[in-house]
């Protein structure tokens, strides 16, 4: 298979990138390094330095290559900083992702899954399924609901089938200690507490304590970044054999709160101080995965679905990175 990942030098895509190493594909990635790495660049794949938003150099990449399935990862992510800066926003997360998607026209790409977001649904209450009306609150919500409508919209112009990822909130790292989060902007918990763990005084904000949750922060569904990297895996061979379009929720199904997930910290850190600041432009209060579609769909179990765990490896990770120049 020939495999184009953008954004492949970032947290998610090079975690994408190591596990389809090994499965002996020839994988070409396409990033920018805004917020990418070199150091995340797996060396058995083929770095473009580009941007989505270079027309040209897309269809060149499609043909030259002869891509067969794109991973679309590269996106602005910083949910406060997309209600300042729509237009950034716009241009990156909606006009690149449209430009990816025309510039599949007469290409052989078949299959194109799309990073989304379960920011697309807004506010829930209790765990919410695919079926749910789409209600995206902050602009960087509405940037992944309109990557969502064009997907399909040219899947069927441009001949390819499409698989669309609905994240919840993603941390941790490969137990290969060769990759992990490495940016710190976008304003993630657990790299925030994974960061602070390693201060002699540290102390974290949390953004809102009057929402109408169990103990007024907000509830978030974390899923380990090795899991996610392989349900694309999966969502690859699904499209490869099924040929049927999807789109699918990627969480465990449990919501903590940002209380919850600090007390855990605690534990272990236990000189760990919070501060209270206001909520932030874009934060909704509540979402956590119904994951029944997607145990239908593949029928496959998480291996890394401790809350514990998780945290764990993000610590780990942050160890690692404060230590190598
Ligand atoms: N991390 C999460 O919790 C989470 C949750 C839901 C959805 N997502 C989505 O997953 C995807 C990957 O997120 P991530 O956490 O790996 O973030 P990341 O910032 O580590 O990765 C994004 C990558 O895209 C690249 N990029 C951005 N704009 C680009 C452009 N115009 N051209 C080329 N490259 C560009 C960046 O340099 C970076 O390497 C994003 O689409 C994001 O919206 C992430």
């Amino acid at each position: 298979m020939n495999i184009l990942i953008t954004g492949g030098a970032g947290y998610i895509g090079s975690h994408i990138a190591e596990q389809l190493i090994n499965k002996k594909n020839k994988i070409i990635i396409l990033d920018n390094l805004e917020t990418g790495f070199k150091k995340l660049i797996n060396k058995k794949t083929i770095f473009i330095k580009g941007d989505i938003t270079d027309k040209k150099k897309l269809v060149s990449i499609l043909n030259q290559y002869k891509i067969e399935t794109i991973f679309h990862m590269a996106a602005y992510l910083n949910v406060s900083e997309a209600e300042k800066y729509k237009l950034k926003y716009k241009r990156n997360n909606i006009q690149g992702t449209k430009n990816l998607l025309i510039a599949c026209k007469n290409s052989s790409v078949r299959n194109f899954i799309f990073s989304s977001s379960c920011s697309v649904y807004g506010n829930v209450k209790g765990s919410v399924s695919e079926s749910k009306k789409l209600n995206p609150q902050g602009y960087y919500a509405y940037t992944k609901y309109k990557g969502e409508e064009f997907v399909k919209k040219y899947s069927k112009k441009f001949n390819y089938n499409y698989g669309l990822l609905r994240y919840f909130n993603v941390a941790g790292a490969s137990n290969s200690g060769k990759i992990g989060e490495i940016e710190k902007s976008h304003g993630h918990l657990i790299k925030n507490l994974a960061i602070q763990s390693l201060k002699k005084n540290p102390i974290i904000s949390i953004y809102g304590n009057d929402y109408p949750t169990k103990d007024g922060t907000c509830v978030r569904d974390y899923m380990h970044v090795v899991d996610l990297a392989n349900i694309h895996i999966l969502a690859m061979n699904y499209l490869n054999k099924v040929k049927k379009s999807f789109i699918v929720n990627c969480g465990y199904g449990k919501g903590y709160s940002v209380k919850q997930i600090v007390n855990i910290f605690k534990k272990n850190k236990k000189n760990l101080s919070i501060k209270y600041e206001k909520r932030r432009p874009g934060d909704i209060a509540q979402v956590y995965s119904n994951t029944k579609k997607f145990q239908n769909l593949f029928k496959w179990k998480p291996k890394h679905n401790s809350i514990n765990k998780i945290i764990k490896s993000a610590i780990n990770w942050e160890k690692k990175i404060s230590t190598v120049k």
